[in-house]
């Protein structure tokens, strides 16, 4: 126990970059490795996958803030949610939804990032069916202690529809891929 409570402290140390000038008002600043050890773990949450923290959960609580919001309409309209809606509205939501999906894997394509956000910009070939790779970019916002406190993201949903088994036509009638 007393191993594992090691392990967890030392990867939030790791979270935890040297003081910036200037961020979110905490004297905190991502870096490169804190930006990227934060996408990679999230990623591995939405996957199902053991991150360098532990397993999803386990990593989700580690990364996710307890004020943590997700919106995305490309989600929202998917999954019949009002448009403009929050998509996730609390961590403990998140962890829960994120582990009762299909697992989704994301490839990372580019990371930016300032002091206290991330923008992700990733691809997936195996959404849905797989038949059509579906890319979308996720912004992160980052608190005081390195975890998330808000995703926004979007991705091409017309794609993303028909990896679910949507059938799409095009206004003059013609069945899309046919
Ligand atoms: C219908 O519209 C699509 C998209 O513009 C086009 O690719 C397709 O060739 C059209 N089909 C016919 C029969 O005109």
């Amino acid at each position: 126990m007393k191993f594992t409570l090691a392990i967890a402290s030392l990867a939030s140390l790791a979270i935890a970059a040297p003081q910036g000038s200037y961020g979110n008002g905490g004297g905190f600043c991502l870096s490169q490795s804190c930006a990227e050890n934060l996408v990679n773990r999230y990623a591995a949450v939405v996957a199902g996958q053991a991150s360098d923290i532990g397993g999803p959960v386990r990593t989700a609580r580690q990364i996710i803030a307890a004020n943590f919001e997700e919106q995305s309409d490309s989600a929202n309209q998917q999954i019949g949610r009002p448009l403009g809606a929050l998509t996730v509205a609390s961590k403990q939501a998140f962890i829960i939804e994120s582990q009762a999906s299909p697992p989704v894997f994301l490839d990372t394509q580019a990371i930016f990032f300032t002091c206290n956000q991330i923008n992700w910009r990733w691809v997936s070939t195996n959404f849905g069916n797989g038949a059509y790779q579906v890319q979308g970019i996720h912004n992160f916002e980052v608190n005081g202690n390195g975890k998330i406190t808000q995703v926004n993201f979007e991705f091409n949903s017309f794609a993303g529809a028909l990896d679910n088994g949507y059938t799409i036509f095009y206004p003059n009638g013609t069945q899309y891929g046919q």
